[in-house]
């Protein structure tokens, strides 16, 4: 069975990814590995914050103690996604994360209440046919590698095109899924079940290209 370490501390986005991705593969997460570097997201897009999750971790990990490598991870996967909103000309995309704290120049991230509480402010006076949005993922996985060197890394990416709603809506999800109405629904992210969430997403999306490149990779 293929072991993959999924580059995250988001709870949230673990449980989407192993969804998803389903039985076949073998999970582990950061929180089996104590001591893990965090990772500073400051590249200026969701490929290179995402390759420099994947890449950074699996080069920790290629240096790290033997017992650390004998629980034999053969991919890193990392997941860097937010929300583009067009009448904020993509805000707050790679910043989706810390919208809120941006204003308060406090470093590291805010809560999802606090972001979509922002959000519904600057949309206040933006009229329902401009509120169209979208969620993009972009996954990364490094191959892991002895000593970290000479790492390869693949890229999917995925985008999922919806509009922002006026108020908050649902319970379920994270992020601004309260806020989010896929193209074709009435009911948001959060309302809306799972298993159609993860069909459907952005983060659905780029791990069905993940699916396939495993399958490729099986009949090679
Ligand atoms: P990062 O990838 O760790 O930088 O964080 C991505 C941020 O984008 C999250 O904290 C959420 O605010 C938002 N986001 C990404 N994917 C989703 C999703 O599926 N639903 C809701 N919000 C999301």
């Amino acid at each position: 069975m293929t072991t993959i370490l999924i580059a995250t501390r988001n709870a949230h986005k673990v449980g989407e990814i192993r969804a998803i991705l389903g039985d076949g593969f073998n999970f582990l997460t950061l929180a089996d590995f104590v001591g893990s570097p965090n990772v500073v997201e400051d590249a200026n897009t969701f490929e290179g914050n995402a390759r420099k999750k994947a890449e950074d971790i699996a080069r920790w990990l290629g240096q790290t103690e033997e017992a650390m490598r004998n629980m034999q991870v053969q991919y890193i996967l990392a997941d860097d996604s937010g929300l583009e909103v067009d009448a904020l000309d993509g805000a707050p995309g790679v910043n989706s994360a810390r919208y809120a704290a941006l204003d308060a120049g406090t470093p590291g991230n805010s809560s999802d209440a606090d972001n979509n509480a922002k959000l519904l402010r600057v949309l206040a006076d933006v009229p329902g046919p401009r509120r169209s949005a979208r969620f993009r993922c972009v996954i990364a996985l490094s191959e892991a590698t002895k000593g970290g060197s000479a790492l390869e890394t693949h890229i999917f990416q995925g985008a999922c095109e919806g509009r922002i709603g006026f108020e908050l809506q649902g319970r379920d999800g994270f992020g601004y899924d309260p806020l989010f109405y896929p193209q074709g629904s009435e009911k948001s992210f959060a309302i809306l079940p799972r298993a159609i969430k993860n069909e459907i997403s952005h983060r659905g999306q780029a791990l069905g290209r993940l699916k396939q490149f495993f399958k490729q990779r099986a009949r090679q």
